[in-house]
Parts: C-alpha cells; structure tokens; sequence
C-alpha cells in the first residue's frame, strides 16, 4: 500500500518536472510555453501592433510595416483643416445632467451640478448662416423638419402637427412663435437630450443637423429670418452672419 503511494507521488513529480521543463526556452524574450495562446494575444488583426502574425502565422513580409488600414465607415475624424466642421462632429460637451442626478441620486452621491441648460443658454450657433448658403441651409432644415418634427410640432411650427390633433399629444406642444426669446444653445440641449414629452434626438441626428433644424425654426419665430439683401445683409438685424461662416 505504501509502495504504491510513493510510486503515484514519485510519478507524478517526474511527469510535473518534465511539463514544466519542457516550457522552458532559451530565448530570454520568450514566455516559455504557452497554454493557453488566445488569451496573450488576440486572434484577429490589431491594427497599430504590427508583427505581421494573425492567427499563428507570420508573415515576414508584413513585420514593421504600416498596417492601419482606413478607418470605418462614419469614423468621426479628430484631425482636419475645417475646425469648425470638425467641432460640429464631436460629441455634444453637456451632460444629460437630469439623467446624471436621477442616476447618481440613488446611489447616495451629492451631485450639485450646475443647471447645465441654463448653462446652455450661452452656446451660440456655429453653423453660421449667409446669404450664400441660407438657400441650401434651410432646404436641408425642412427636409429634417418634416421627417422629424413635423409630426408633432406642426408645418407651419404652431405646435399643430398630427400627433397633437389626434390627441395624442395634445395641449404640450408649444407653438415656436411664442418662444422667440428661447436661445440656441437651449434648443439645442432640449432637441438633444428631450424635454418634457419630447424624446431626445441626440443619437437621431447629427449636431450639425441640429444646428441647421435651430436655423429652420427660427423662421416661424420672424419671417425675415434667413432673408439677405442684394448687399449680403441680413434682413433681420438680430441674425448672427458671417461671411467666413462655416460651409453648409
Ligand atoms: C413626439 C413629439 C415631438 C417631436 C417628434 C419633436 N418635438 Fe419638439 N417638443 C415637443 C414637446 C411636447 C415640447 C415641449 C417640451 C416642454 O417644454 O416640456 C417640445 C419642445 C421643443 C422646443 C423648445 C425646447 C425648449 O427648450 O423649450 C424646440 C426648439 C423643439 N421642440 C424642436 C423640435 C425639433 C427641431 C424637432 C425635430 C427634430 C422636435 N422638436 C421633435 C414635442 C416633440
């Protein structure tokens, strides 16, 4: 009985000894063997490691050469010449702070954070408008009004759109002629992010499509909006134009 206890022991050692000598190599670079390959390096291609391995196999032709290839489709690029464009394509800076204090509320943690739309008031429009691109500008504003908004906010942005006349949405959509005096930057945050019975259209639509539906809307607060004269002048006097404006 002991003999063979020994024997099991003894085997077993040797067998142990011999596994790990065998992971053993003499390249000071090396692991040793390993058991479990997948889990050290991925199996598909990394683009910015460039050992011209994938799956096992080295391809010598491949090492230390360049291997990103052209980005995804819809990549947001973080360089370029157009700033401005550049900026209208990163993400929107202001927190959902309602959703961030319901959440974090619950958790115990005091977040006083500053009422981010009051902040908002403050964002200007950078989508600029001007005589030379007020035409194209707000023909893309009403193709994106009417497939957006219309529905609830109206054609003519009175707050009378089909939903509400159902009923569905009656007596909660306001009429854009009595919110002249509404900035940008807060229409901006309320089509983002959603307010009251209006759902958020943050990952509808692009900021600069935002910014454009901003221009459309204006017009049902003054007909003059969007108009210039023969010199480039805008016919309404508040409206923020620059000839440099950012292209449509
Ligand atoms: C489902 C119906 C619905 C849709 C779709 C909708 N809205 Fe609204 N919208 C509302 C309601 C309701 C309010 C009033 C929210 C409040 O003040 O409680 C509102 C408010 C607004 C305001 C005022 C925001 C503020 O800060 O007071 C703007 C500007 C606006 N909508 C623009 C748009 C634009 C542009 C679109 C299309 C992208 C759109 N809405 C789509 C229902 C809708």
């Amino acid at each position: 009985m002991k003999r063979n206890v020994f024997a099991i022991i003894g085997t077993s050692a040797l067998t142990l000894s011999l596994l790990m000598l065998n992971s053993c190599k003499s390249d000071a670079d090396s692991p040793g063997l390993e058991y479990a390959p997948d889990m050290y390096r991925t199996p598909s291609i990394e683009p910015y490691v460039d050992y011209g391995e994938v799956r096992g196999r080295i391809d010598e032709s491949k090492k230390v050469k360049l291997s990103a290839r052209i980005p995804a489709r819809n990549t947001i690029p973080y360089y370029g010449k157009d700033t401005s464009e550049v900026k209208l394509m990163l993400p929107y800076f202001r927190k959902p702070n309602v959703a961030f204090r319901e959440t974090h509320g619950l958790y115990g943690f005091d977040v006083s954070l500053a009422d981010e739309y009051a902040l908002a008031a403050a964002d200007k429009n950078p989508l600029l408008i001007n005589a030379k691109n007020a035409e194209s500008l707000l023909t893309k504003g009403k193709e994106l009004f009417t497939a957006m908004c219309q529905h609830c906010h109206g054609e003519k942005g009175d707050g009378m759109g089909p939903m509400v006349l159902s009923k569905a949405y009656e007596g909660v959509v306001p009429n854009y002629a009595n919110l002249a005096n509404l900035s940008d930057g807060q229409m901006f945050y309320s089509i983002y992010y959603g307010k009251g019975m209006m759902g958020s259209h943050g990952s509808l639509l692009s900021k600069k499509e935002i910014w454009t539906l901003i221009h459309y809307v204006r017009q049902f607060q003054n007909k003059d909006y969007g108009k210039f004269d023969a010199s480039g002048k805008p016919v309404m006097s508040a409206v923020v134009s620059d000839t440099t404006a950012v292209k449509p």
